[in-house]
């Protein structure tokens, strides 16, 4: 990797801006996953700050089909994807703005990799978009923290900081349980098991029972956050005597089991958007989740819309959050006991089962940190294909773990095509090729235990 330069990588991305500019109408064509649509969205919406002519189209990957289709095109800009296949410089004009690994790509890139900046760790496409455009900030979090680069560091950092001092992105210490500001308080508390608290995670009885013993009413009062005055309460709701006396109830639970772990993790930092509504849009996990909702239910161009600000695409998206929970609840009930121990890696084959957008997702989920090796799933992919994702613990990956050239190794031998990150990565294989990949994929496990 090349030695670090943030500033030589900022410079790149201010001489890109222009590269951008002096296209007269591009396609922008941009990847489908929460990081992908806000990236895609964060372009779009610094060709509408101009006034420029621009198109935009969303596709799952960058195959050499896809390539074929773009051949006619006079002018394209990559967003998220177009750094993982030489095939882009048969091309015309084009511009790529990527943060996967890459090399041996002749056109213009914009990319932390090519600085000595980890792009799977340190920077989302949005990211590497705002660095190149340097509007919405909030967008570059949202792609952060749906890549899962969440605790932000490095280059996120100072995109942070540039967001905070815009007024776009606030900083908040606080319950780090996922759903404050849209999650009813009950499925808050029993749906989160990071950190796990004993007797409540799972549990929405007991859940239901603790706020009652608390003296925290379920139910919206006049006086609540928010515009929704009718229905049920979110954490963001309560004042501040209530949160201290659930915060400090959970803490009792922790230490009373034992798990001074959980009780550090119990508090964390989160990113809002103070500039937009209180909604699913109002805090980076959240956001996430609900353009990881469009996009993998084939929808992107609601997310993009909601990115930019259009209330009227808002109900759309909720409706595809709520598909995406209840597939998400599908495809974890089908793995909790169907992935197999294949030795070198765990392997959850939800070909039929699980749908291709949200297999990576419910590996993700699956996933222990304190596994010793990586979860690869399977999945029907479209046209006849399989469509294959993995995901790594982070302690492996700092012991040289990497799954993009896992996929990339087992996609030579089954005649495939796929990359990513070191800790999350994904690939498309030819029908019938399943085996050979997976033999490949064991082999290059055992190969970097030696
Ligand atoms: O689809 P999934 O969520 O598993 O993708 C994980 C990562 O792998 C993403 O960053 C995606 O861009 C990358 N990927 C890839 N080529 C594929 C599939 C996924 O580079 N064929």
């Amino acid at each position: 990797m090349a030695a670090r330069d943030e500033s030589g990588f900022l410079e790149r991305c201010a001489e890109l801006r222009r590269l951008a500019f002096s296209f007269s109408d591009p396609l922008i064509v941009h990847h489908y996953d929460a990081d992908g649509v806000s990236s895609g969205a964060l372009v779009a919406g610094a060709f509408l700050d101009e006034g420029k002519k621009f198109r935009r189209e969303c596709i799952k990957k960058l195959d050499d089909a896809a390539i074929d289709r773009f051949a006619g095109e006079r002018e394209v800009i990559f967003v998220d994807l177009g750094g993982g296949n030489r095939r882009v410089d048969e091309l015309k004009d084009v511009l790529i703005i990527d943060h996967h690994q890459t090399e041996g790509i002749g056109k213009p890139q914009a990319n932390p990799m090519l600085h000595g900046l980890d792009g799977g760790n340190e920077l989302s496409a949005a990211g590497t978009a705002y660095c190149v455009f340097r509007k919405r900030p909030d967008l570059a979090i949202v792609g952060a923290v749906g890549d899962m680069q969440h605790p932000l560091t490095g280059m996120n950092r100072w995109v942070l900081s540039e967001g905070e001092k815009s007024g776009d992105v606030l900083v908040e210490k606080d319950l780090s349980f996922y759903g404050r500001y849209c999650r009813p308080l009950v499925s808050f508390l029993a749906f989160c098991d990071d950190p796990f608290i004993p007797g409540i995670s799972y549990r929405e009885d007991k859940a239901q029972e603790l706020l009652a013993e608390l003296g925290i009413g379920l139910e919206k009062r006049p006086q609540d956050a928010g515009g929704r005055k009718q229905g049920l309460r979110v954490y963001a709701d309560l004042d501040d005597d209530e949160k201290r006396r659930l915060v400090s109830a959970l803490a009792k639970i922790l230490i009373g089991g034992n798990r001074m772990r959980g009780l550090n993790e119990l508090i964390g930092e989160s990113y809002v958007f103070p500039k937009r509504q209180r909604d699913e849009t109002f805090e980076a996990n959240e956001f996430s989740t609900l353009l990881n909702a469009c996009g993998r239910h084939s929808r992107p161009e609601i997310g993009v819309r909601v990115c930019l600000g259009d209330a009227g695409a808002q109900e759309e998206a909720r409706k595809l959050l709520a598909l995406h929970r209840r597939s998400l609840r599908d495809g974890m009930g089908f793995a909790s006991n169907h992935v197999q121990d294949f030795g070198a890696f765990y392997f959850l084959d939800g070909r039929g089962i699980i749908d291709e957008g949200i297999v990576g997702v419910v590996c993700g989920m699956a996933l222990s940190q304190a596994w010793e090796k990586p979860i690869i799933g399977a999945a029907l992919g479209e046209n006849g294909t399989i469509k294959i994702s993995g995901r790594s613990p982070r302690g492996l990956v700092e012991h040289g773990m990497n799954l993009s050239e896992l996929m990339k190794s087992a996609c030579i031998a089954s005649g495939g095509v796929g990359g990513g990150h070191n800790v999350a990565a994904g690939a498309s294989i030819p029908d019938g090729r399943i085996n050979e990949f997976l033999l490949s994929a064991g082999e290059y496990v055992r190969g970097r235990r030696k």
